[in-house]
């Protein structure tokens, strides 16, 4: 958000047009807040937290797309290859919201969208996550505008990857709404 005042100018535009001044989003307000929405999903393919799914075993023969995995086979659903795969994403490394609305600017979020993984034993903690990441994210831009302190040259977006991709350190002025940001 610090680097796209933009953006973050049109979310907080959303929150005030559908909430108002006097109240901040609850999950319900999110079908109302498409480009919110968007953004959400924009940053959770462009640096997804889990680059890989947990392994899994093949319960039984399988072939898919014509290739054979025996049972008892080690899968590991590649989710960074297929959430940057430049098929599906134009332009898969630009962070760009659009691509989730349609012409009339309703969210369509294409299949190949998985940070959570993919099949039946995806996160458990998803539908948790995704209330999450709407209520922080409306919360925080809804009371406070985000700045690169002026001793910053540039973030570093490739975070650190270990379990998870995790954010560098970074040093960012939250700056409280209605004070002359
Ligand atoms: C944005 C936040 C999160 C993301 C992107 C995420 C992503 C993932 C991914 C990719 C997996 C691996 C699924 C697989 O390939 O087998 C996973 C598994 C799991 N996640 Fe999350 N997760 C998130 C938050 C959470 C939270 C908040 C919880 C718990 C409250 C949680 C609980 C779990 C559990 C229990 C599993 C293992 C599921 C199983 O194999 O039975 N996750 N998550």
């Amino acid at each position: 958000m610090a680097t796209k005042p933009e953006v973050q100018k049109r979310i907080q535009d959303e929150i005030e047009d559908v909430c108002g001044a006097d109240r901040l989003p609850s999950y319900a307000d999110q079908e109302n807040m498409p480009y919110t929405h968007a953004v959400i999903l924009e940053v959770s393919r462009l640096h997804s937290i889990a680059i890989l799914g947990v392994p899994h075993f093949a319960c039984q023969d399988a072939i898919i797309q014509g290739f054979r995995i025996p049972k008892g086979s080690l899968v590991i659903s590649n989710l960074w290859g297929i959430m940057h795969d430049p098929d599906v994403w134009k332009d898969p490394y630009e962070f760009r919201p659009e691509r989730f609305l349609d012409d009339e600017g309703a969210v369509n979020v294409p299949m190949e969208w998985i940070p959570f993984s993919i099949g039946r034993r995806v996160c458990l903690g998803e539908k948790l996550s995704k209330m999450e990441l709407f209520i922080f994210t409306t919360h925080l831009l809804g009371r406070f505008s985000f700045q690169k302190p002026d001793d910053v040259q540039s973030y570093d977006f490739r975070g650190r990857s270990g379990a998870v991709l995790t954010p560098a350190p970074f040093k960012i002025c939250a700056i409280p709404k209605g004070t002359g940001e």
